[in-house]
């Protein structure tokens, strides 16, 4: 059975773009693959959070994980710094990723551009340590975002040219996946580039948000002032305000908005009330079991430490083999 690896950093409430682009894939590959699905928690110290807030985030991403029905029977689930071999494994992969291919990394000139005050070696070697994150349980499968395309193509690098070094096959190759026909990219709502957590309160839509805050946020949603012309392309603000429909509504109401807008009979307010109902609904049973699995601080114990025992046996033996390989003392 094939292995699949996937994380989301502990850097706060998981969003729309998160749940369809990561999460709702998680879901459907437990029954079907050998699957590890963790916590970032490494990763999340690139913008130093303090501890109060390190340790709420990483706890609200589990109780989002099992609230979304993530199942520690089915998969293993664990915090990445519960997993020590993982920080091993980065020290030997950074010896193979060079400089000038991490400065070129998508996401490494935009971490520096959004925060040019705080360009850490951290920050640099993140796909390294995302790498090891795949490469420990020998996954082939990484349910991921469009945003991480990039990475897993760097993961393949680092794998390959392990291998090429020690003359070994020892690494397999990942590749990310989604069940769609594309990787997804969900749009965020304040008219211009992808939902992130960074990019404002009012642009992202959080499995927690309530029915009041969602409503008010997509309300509030940049528009423009309607099409003028029958069947004129969409702008941007509008694209994006078709595409989150698409994730969250039916075909029918996707086709009957569509087709109003083609006809210039399209009424915004209507648009974005349906849009706003659609994603209530959707996010409706996660939102529903947060506060009580928040509350059960006994099972999100249990549920980590097991997964910590899972993931470690699996990572151990990676760390003991790659050690091998290396020639580190073998007397
Ligand atoms: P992170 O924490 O930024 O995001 C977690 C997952 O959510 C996806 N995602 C989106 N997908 C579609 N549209 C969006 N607007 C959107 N925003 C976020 C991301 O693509 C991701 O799948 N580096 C990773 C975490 C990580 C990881 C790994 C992932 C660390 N090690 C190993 C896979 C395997 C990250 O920062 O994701």
């Amino acid at each position: 059975m094939e292995t699949v690896v996937s994380g989301i950093r502990s850097t706060g409430k998981l969003h729309l773009g998160n749940y369809y682009g990561a999460l709702r894939n998680f879901l459907k590959m437990q029954n079907e693959y050998n699957c590890f699905f963790f916590i970032a928690d490494y990763h999340s110290l690139t913008t130093h959070p303090t501890p109060s807030d390190l340790h709420g985030n990483v706890k609200q991403v589990l109780v989002e994980y099992l609230a979304a029905g993530l199942d520690p029977d089915k998969s293993t689930l664990y915090i990445q710094s519960d997993v020590p071999e993982i920080a091993e494994l980065y020290l030997f992969m950074n010896m193979n990723a060079y400089l000038g291919e991490l400065e070129r990394g998508a996401s490494f000139k935009d971490k520096i551009r959004a925060n040019p005050n705080n360009v850490n070696a951290g920050l640099l070697t993140y796909p390294v340590l995302m790498a090891v994150d795949i490469l420990i349980h020998h996954a082939t499968k990484v349910p991921v975002g469009k945003d991480q395309e990039q990475h897993l193509e760097m993961a393949r690098t680092f794998g390959n040219r392990f291998n090429n070094l020690y003359k070994t096959e020892y690494f397999k190759e990942p590749y990310a996946f989604s069940y769609a026909k594309d990787l997804i990219k969900i749009p965020g709502l304040d008219g211009k580039g992808k939902m992130g957590k960074s990019e404002g309160e009012m642009n992202a839509v959080y499995l927690s948000d309530s029915p009041e805050i969602i409503r008010k946020k997509v309300m509030k949603a940049v528009t423009d002032g309607g099409p003028t012309e029958e069947n004129q392309a969409k702008p941007q603000e509008i694209q994006n305000l078709f595409d989150l429909m698409a994730v969250v509504s039916t075909p029918d109401t996707l086709a009957h908005f569509d087709g109003l807008y083609n006809k210039c009979q399209i009424r915004y307010g209507d648009f974005k009330k349906a849009l706003a109902e659609d994603m209530i609904n959707a996010t409706k049973d996660i939102r529903e079991r947060i506060d009580d699995i928040s509350a059960d601080t006994d099972l999100l114990r249990k549920v980590a430490l097991q997964g910590a025992e899972k993931a470690r046996a699996s990572a151990a033996k990676t760390v003991k083999e790659v050690r091998e390989i290396i020639g580190f003392r073998n007397f």
